[in-house]
């Protein structure tokens, strides 16, 4: 594949020609916001054991659970800020030049960084949901002082809005991601290791709907060699700043 600045040139003119783009993006685009990816050097379950995320010890042990949920996911997700490449999505929402954004992040950096059309396939941090009632609560409104926190209402146990491992996709997330991907023109696959299903099938079908697939990750992943049209090696916030900047002369030099 011929080199990162006339494959991006190259990419930005078949971005600006798209009628329906979509981003598909992984744990490698809030890296450079300061979370750690899951899997590989650092990851986060190379220092945790996973099995804080399994339902059955989440209900057999919910403190121990919630102590490191908090740690993993709230004390350290609280002040972290989108980052370049959370921002040129946004950017690309806000000139109608994306569509649909479809995360398997928890961290609610693409809201933050302003975009709206967001499915996140495995739930978010944002909110609790009480496991007896099923009422929702801004995970703001609650403070995770008293572990592990329980409902207001029915005083039952409250569980981060994202899925644990054993758990089903979020039915309106899957369905919406499944529309998307079958009507996108183009498809930008984002930090993202492929390693994970039924996520890692969202890009298969916008593939078999001839989507074209371009692909921004720092290493090879399970879609390179298989699904991508563009494998754009480096890191997200570089790789889309420098399409975003090709895309802007391309829009002056049509003005
Ligand atoms: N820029 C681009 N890509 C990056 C960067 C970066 N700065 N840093 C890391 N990456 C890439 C890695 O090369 C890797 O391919 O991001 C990918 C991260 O892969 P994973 O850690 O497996 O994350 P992800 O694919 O999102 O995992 C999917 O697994 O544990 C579950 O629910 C969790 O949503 C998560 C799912």
């Amino acid at each position: 594949m011929n080199s990162i600045h006339s494959q991006s040139k190259e990419i930005a003119e078949v971005f600006i020609k798209s009628s329906y783009s979509v981003a598909f993006t992984g744990a490698g685009i809030s890296a450079e916001s300061g979370i750690p990816p899951f899997r590989g050097e650092g990851g986060i379950w190379s220092r945790y054991n996973p099995e804080v995320l399994e339902l059955d010890f989440f209900f057999r042990q919910p403190f121990k659970s919630w102590a490191v949920i908090k740690e993993i996911f709230y004390d350290f997700f609280q002040d972290v800020k989108p980052n370049a490449g959370h921002n040129v999505l946004a950017k690309w929402e806000m000139e109608g030049l994306l569509h649909a954004l479809i995360t398997q992040n928890i961290d609610n950096l693409h809201q933050k960084a302003g975009n709206h059309e967001v499915y996140e396939f495995h739930g978010t941090t944002s909110r609790l949901i009480c496991t007896y009632c099923n009422n929702i609560f801004s995970s703001e409104s609650v403070l995770l002082e008293q572990l592990p926190p329980r409902c207001a209402d029915c005083n039952g146990l409250l569980k981060p809005d994202f899925i644990f491992f054993g758990e089903g996709i979020p039915e309106k997330a899957y369905q919406q991601s499944i529309d998307a991907a079958r009507k996108c023109k183009v498809f930008l696959i984002i930090g993202t290791s492929g390693e994970v299903s039924p996520a890692n099938q969202i890009p298969a079908l916008a593939k078999e709907s001839g989507a074209v697939i371009i692909e921004i990750n720092k290493e090879p992943s399970m879609y390179t060699n298989r699904i991508s049209d563009y494998f754009l090696q480096g890191s997200a916030g570089e790789i889309l700043s420098l399409i975003d900047h090709h895309i802007q002369s391309k829009k002056e030099n049509h003005s």
